[in-house]
């Protein structure tokens, strides 16, 4: 390529040693071919001590912004190509949210919405508050000006994003200002519309006006992302998450009981400073309980600048690898039984794209639950019923009902 742009994640220090691996690789290309160009941008680059290290270690990068000034990357890009050379241009704050920016989707059908940014919550581990600044709401009128955009260019589907969803509006003001929820019923009855999805929800903000519309309004999916973190009171305490065990579970049983089929997600982290056998137990068996139909699992990575990353008691790695594998070993179980609770039902699918083997379609239900069926192209972006045949462990094998 003569131009290679990484968009760079830091929540992890797995991503940001990628990211220097990356680095080295195309420092040797650039070396035979001095006219490439390199850029960075991205969270990673909002860490002053990042962009330090690059402007000494890495002099061959030639461009460097943040998150906050992403909408000014075709200005940055001419001025490195026209007269400056190295351009290296972060703000630490954004009060502009740019608006209408030109994008190019994968899927014609389907799109992200961004409702907020940043996030003002600062649970111990997380970098995020620092990287992405404080929580800022869109107002309700752009975002359903761009929903109602995508309707007219084909998209069926929305997925409403933002760190914290269920925050949403704290900083708009008075006249303008309406909850999540509401905003949720909103963007349902755009026309065109067929499917809402959101993420991601804080468990300490999640509302029962929330509970009510995802019930009742049949255009938002019985999916629910609900990050818990950990199963410990103790850790949730220390994570500086704000709920405890029992809020959590009494939240889920609240779901539940209102909405029966509901599909439930959760991130969880291992080997939190301080984390015990006991804390470590507490989660296995929140786990069991909720009954997740899949988990994301992350090991504990040490952020430089957030409050655990100077906490006593780290884990050693060796505990953690052995509590990480117990985990994945339950999550497995809980995700296969919560799978197969659809088996011999026909829902609607959305249909995405074709599947590797030849003849299969794949698609999603509202519970975002992969299923493969024969078909062809001509179902890309349509809803179509789908018996949901055989479970195979965290997808169906299906077929269409004419
Ligand atoms: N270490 C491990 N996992 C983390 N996450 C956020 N910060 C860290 C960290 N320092 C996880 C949380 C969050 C998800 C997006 O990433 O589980 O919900
Ligand atoms: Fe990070 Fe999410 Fe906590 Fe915000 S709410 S600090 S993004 S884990």
């Amino acid at each position: 390529a003569d131009f290679v742009i990484y968009n760079t994640c830091t929540i992890r220090e797995n991503a940001d040693l990628r990211v220097y691996g990356r680095l080295g690789h195309l420092n040797g290309i650039k070396a035979k071919r001095p006219s490439m160009k390199i850029a960075l941008c991205g969270c990673m680059m909002q860490e002053p001590h990042v962009v330090e290290k690059i402007r000494k270690s890495y002099p061959f990068v030639d461009l460097v912004f943040g998150t906050h000034n992403l909408y000014a990357f075709p200005e940055l890009l001419c001025r490195m190509l026209k007269d400056e050379g190295r351009v290296i241009e972060i703000i630490d704050k954004s009060d502009v949210s740019a608006e209408a920016l030109p994008s190019v989707r994968h899927f014609g059908f389907k799109s992200g919405v961004n409702i907020t940014f940043g996030c003002n919550n600062f649970c111990s581990y997380c970098i995020v508050p620092y990287v992405r600044g404080r929580e800022r709401s869109r107002t309700p009128e752009e975002i359903l000006n761009e929903v109602r955009c995508l309707a007219s260019e084909g998209v069926r589907e929305i997925m409403l994003l933002g760190q914290n969803v269920n925050s949403y509006g704290k900083t708009l003001s008075d006249d303008v200002r309406i909850s999540f929820a509401q905003l949720l019923k909103e963007v349902a009855s755009v026309e065109g519309i067929d499917r809402v999805r959101f993420m991601t929800s804080h468990p300490k903000d999640l509302s029962d006006e929330l509970i009510e519309v995802m019930a009742t309004t049949p255009k938002v999916c019985h999916h629910l992302h609900l990050p818990v973190q950990s199963g410990s009171t103790e850790l949730l305490k220390k994570m500086n998450r704000r709920y405890s065990r029992e809020h959590y579970l009494d939240l889920v049983g609240k779901l539940r009981s209102a909405i029966p089929d509901l599909s439930l997600t959760t991130d969880i982290i291992v080997g939190f400073p301080g984390e015990t056998d006991a804390d470590f137990e507490d989660t296995l068996t929140l786990v069991e309980a909720c009954g997740y139909d899949s988990v994301f699992t992350f090991e504990y990575s040490k952020r430089t600048g957030t409050p655990a990353a100077t906490m006593p008691d780290q884990v050693p790695e060796a505990v953690v690898k052995e509590r990480f594998a117990r985990l994945l070993d339950v999550v497995r179980e809980t995700g296969r039984k919560a799978c197969a609770r659809f088996e011999g039902q026909t829902l609607p699918v959305l249909v995405e794209e074709k599947n590797r083997e030849e003849g299969l379609m794949t698609g999603r239900t509202e519970h975002n639950l992969l299923v493969h069926f024969a078909g062809d192209d001509s179902l890309i972006g349509q809803i179509i019923p789908v018996r949901l045949d055989a479970c195979q462990g965290f997808y169906y094998l299906g077929s269409q009902v004419r």
